[in-house]
């Protein structure tokens, strides 16, 4: 989940820096790629005038500035609100910003630390590995539910429930919980909406609130009596008699819940309508073991999920020529890094034969996604599984995006086999 930065007002930007799309536009955020181009052609580094700060565009300076020590997720350790002009928080959203309060995207080191070298051990590799045949299992569960009826919406009965059931497991909730999880994310996820209305902040908040009131009876009951799974871990663990409160648990479980779903469900619906417009014969692409992490990665590049990450700049500084003050938000865009014909061959190409392959999808630095090894064997086995049992899968309906321009998403993937 990407946390949400406050903006103040910058002024004395020079108009052939400025950049202007709205981000609600529907034309704008089904087919974001044409802006990407003119400002890689253009100014890469670009006053984005509808959010009111600068973004950054192109490979280099977002790889750069995710790694960069003097921008970070958080500004309040080192400035007031007062010292920065930065609002004060809405009550009627106090719910969300709660479990915010503790997200480890929010936190900056020591904190930050501290937490993520808590949850890590249980994402590593080594551990996600042993989950594959689980994951295969349930991408065959789902397709021998829909196999009959010759067609389908693929986020709903395919790509949604798969990852949403396996990181339910892995906290230690039951699969049957999954749709409740996905209703409570989907609405939280809306707070991220550009221009966001109060009905859509009071609707979020109420999610928070009921999704919040249904972990704290999970964690009291963890609590009573530990078992084998990532919540009582959470709870459990004693780093020389330093525990988490319950309000990071609680945090840091609804973070893993919404992100360790979303942007898969996201990665999965858009990887698959790549692979079908390519016109490439997906046997090829998943031909191998080697192939087939290589069609993923190239997924990830070609059409990311989340597009737009945000840091403050920690101090007065100046990045390639543009001067920022200390609490300036800057935008690294991700899905228009991907995009960078200075770093890739044909970056408008889907190619998951290439040689240049690289993306950054999944950031960089301390905030590095630590579900990165989880996703990616989400990914392959899910996609593998799909195209081995319906290889004759074709699109039957425009495939059209949700109205969250940072989540690029399918709404719908309607798809038919024979
Ligand atoms: C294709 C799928 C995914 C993509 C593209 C993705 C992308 C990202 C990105 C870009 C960030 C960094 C945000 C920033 O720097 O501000 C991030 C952080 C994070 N992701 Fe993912 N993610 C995916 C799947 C997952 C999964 C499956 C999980 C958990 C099970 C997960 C958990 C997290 C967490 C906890 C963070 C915060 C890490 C930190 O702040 O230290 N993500 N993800």
């Amino acid at each position: 989940m990407a946390a949400i930065l406050q903006v103040r007002p910058v002024t004395d930007v020079l108009p052939r820096l400025r950049a202007s799309a709205s981000p609600q536009d529907p034309q704008f955020f089904q087919d974001p790629y044409g802006f990407y181009a003119e400002r890689h052609a253009d100014e890469p580094g670009f006053f984005w005038e509808e959010y009111g700060h600068w973004c950054f565009a192109d490979f280099r300076s977002v790889s750069e500035l995710l790694r960069d020590k003097r921008f970070g997720r958080h500004i309040l350790h080192v400035a007031s609100r007062e010292e920065i002009g930065l609002p004060q928080p809405k009550p009627h959203v106090a719910d969300f910003d709660l479990t915010e309060q503790h997200s480890l995207l929010n936190l900056e080191p020591p904190a930050h630390t501290r937490l993520r070298t808590l949850v890590n051990r249980a994402f590593v590799s080594r551990q996600v590995e042993q989950l594959r045949p689980r994951i295969r299992q349930l991408a065959n569960q789902m397709i021998d539910s829909f196999e009959h009826d010759g067609s389908v919406d693929l986020i709903k009965s395919f790509a949604a429930p798969i990852p949403a059931i396996v990181i339910a497991e892995m906290i230690g909730l039951p699969a049957e919980m999954a749709p409740q999880l996905l209703n409570w994310s989907n609405r939280m996820v809306t707070m991220y909406m550009y221009n966001v209305s109060h009905e859509t902040e009071l609707d979020a908040n109420r999610a928070a609130a009921d999704f919040t009131a249904y972990l704290r009876e999970v964690i009291a009951e963890r609590r009573r009596q530990p078992q084998q799974d990532l919540l009582s871990h959470m709870l459990t663990s004693d780093r020389a008699g330093d525990v988490l409160s319950d309000d990071e648990v609680l945090s840091t479980a609804i973070l893993l819940l919404n992100a360790g779903h979303e942007a898969t469900v996201h990665t999965t619906g858009n990887g698959v309508k790549a692979i079908l417009e390519s016109g490439l014969d997906p046997q090829s692409l998943f031909a191998s073991e080697g192939q087939t992490e290589a069609t993923v990665e190239e997924c990830l590049r070609f059409d990311a999920p989340l597009h737009l990450f945000t840091r403050y700049a920690l101090m007065d500084l100046e990045y390639n020529g543009i001067r920022l003050r200390k609490g300036d938000v800057v935008g690294l865009m991700l899905g228009a890094a991907n995009r960078d014909p200075r770093r890739f061959v044909h970056a408008e190409r889907f190619d998951p034969f290439r040689t240049d392959a690289a993306n950054v999808s999944f950031g960089a630095g301390i905030h590095f996604c630590i579900g990165a090894p989880l996703a990616r064997i989400e990914l392959q086995e899910a996609m593998r599984v799909l195209f081995a049992r319906l290889p004759r899968l074709r699109i039957v309906e425009p495939p059209r995006y949700a109205n969250v321009y940072h989540f690029h998403g399918l709404e719908r993937l309607r798809v038919a086999w024979d």
